[in-house]
């Protein structure tokens, strides 16, 4: 059993609360706060008993030892105060000292501005943790780092996991491993490489699957499909033989139309079949007959798990096809888990974050959770312990 706050009584102490708050910011706005609400069942949970909260958060992947605005939490303090309805503190220098005359919960700097912090360095570890009584992780996010406030303070202080961590671990598990069948997977992103040990594993565990984007384009190539010029990973091409000669290959449900554009434009899209597909013409995303395929799939399913968008969703008309996926996935019966920054953010834009049945926080983690790769400070909280 995981070792969390919902199992132990944590009361009357000062506690340093990991978060994941890297959320996509655009000259200072921020572009999703799902991220940011996320967290808010936690800090509410230990401000009923009485504890006084250091957040700490890491925002991109500044350069250690250097305080670059772009990358300061600061605009994350101001939105989190807004959703939590409590006025909160935010702290630019915290390593020596949290000052809690004014608020009980503060906003610490970017600890990766911290130099130790990526390398998880004991002596930082061991300076952070003289700040509080007690760690919390609900940083489910960045779970597979191992960085001082991913791991390094747990060393130092009793660590519970939050209540995100928890259940996120709890649906993510039963979506695995036993989920309500038949099973659908829809996995994009633009190579193979990065998601290999994935599709090997979803592979021998769903019923059908559906791929996106460079993934996909590459597995056309390696069926000597003719792709043109779109994106596809060339060294993976032997890999995907290896899996379209597997017993799983038939899982794979491949679209029969896509929408393709000439190499110098995008303005010129056409719907093609995928026997009509140019050696100029780059794929973009799903065409309209494949859209009509893969409802059928998910309206049968019972379960569905995604991650990642099926086109090019930042240069507009080529967000229709994942925009029409999740319309589909939100008004079906089964079960949704949804994953990764893109489709999340897309998922938002249409305002339909409320309508899938879990959408998690995970980008890279989730990943790592589903391959059966053990994280690191999720590992040490008990949460691989039957
Ligand atoms: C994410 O957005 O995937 C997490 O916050 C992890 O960020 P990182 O890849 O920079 O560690």
């Amino acid at each position: 059993m995981l070792k969390s706050i919902n199992n132990h009584e944590v009361t009357n102490k000062t506690i340093l609360l990991r978060l994941d708050l890297n959320v996509p910011i655009s000259n200072s706005v921020i572009q999703s706060t799902f991220r940011i609400k996320q967290t808010i069942p936690t800090i509410d949970h230990l401000l009923r008993k009485n504890n006084k909260i250091i957040i700490l958060s890491h925002l991109g992947r500044p350069e250690e030892g250097i305080k670059t605005k772009s990358f300061s939490l600061k605009p994350i303090a101001t939105v989190l105060e807004k959703i939590l309805n409590t006025n909160i503190g935010f702290a630019e220098n915290w390593i020596d000292g949290v000052n809690f005359s004014q608020n009980k919960v503060v906003l610490c700097e970017n600890v990766r501005f911290e130099i130790g912090e990526k390398s998880n360095n004991d002596n930082l570890s061991k300076k952070i943790a003289k700040l509080a009584d007690i760690f919390v992780f609900d940083a489910f996010g960045v779970a597979h780092r191992k960085e001082c406030t991913t791991f390094g303070i747990s060393n130092f202080l009793d660590t519970y996991s939050g209540l995100l961590v928890d259940n996120e671990i709890q649906i993510i598990k039963k979506t695995i491993k036993n989920p309500t069948k038949p099973l659908l997977t829809i996995v994009s992103g633009a190579k193979i490489t990065t998601k290999l040990k994935l599709l090997q594993k979803l592979l021998e565990q769903t019923d059908h699957m559906i791929l996106g984007g460079g993934i996909l384009n590459t597995f056309l190539c390696a069926m000597d499909y003719e792709i043109g010029k779109s994106l596809y990973e060339k060294s993976s091409i032997n890999e995907a033989k290896k899996i379209l000669n597997s017993s799983n290959y038939n899982k794979i449900i491949l679209p029969t139309d896509v929408i393709c554009a000439s190499s110098d434009s995008y303005h010129d899209s056409q719907n093609k079949s995928l026997s009509m597909i140019q050696s100029d013409d780059r794929i973009f995303d799903i065409g309209t007959k494949t859209v009509e395929t893969y409802k059928q799939y998910i309206e049968s399913s019972g379960t569905v798990f995604w991650n990642g968008p099926l086109g090019f969703i930042e240069q507009p008309p080529f967000d229709k096809g994942t925009k029409e996926i999740s319309k589909i996935i939100s008004n079906s019966n089964c079960f949704s888990l949804v994953g990764g920054g893109d489709t999340v953010s897309l998922i938002e834009k249409i305002n339909l974050e409320n309508e899938f049945s879990y959408i998690s926080t995970g980008g890279g983690s989730l990943l790592k959770w589903i391959e059966g790769e053990k994280l690191p400070i999720l590992e040490k909280l008990g949460a691989y312990d039957l």
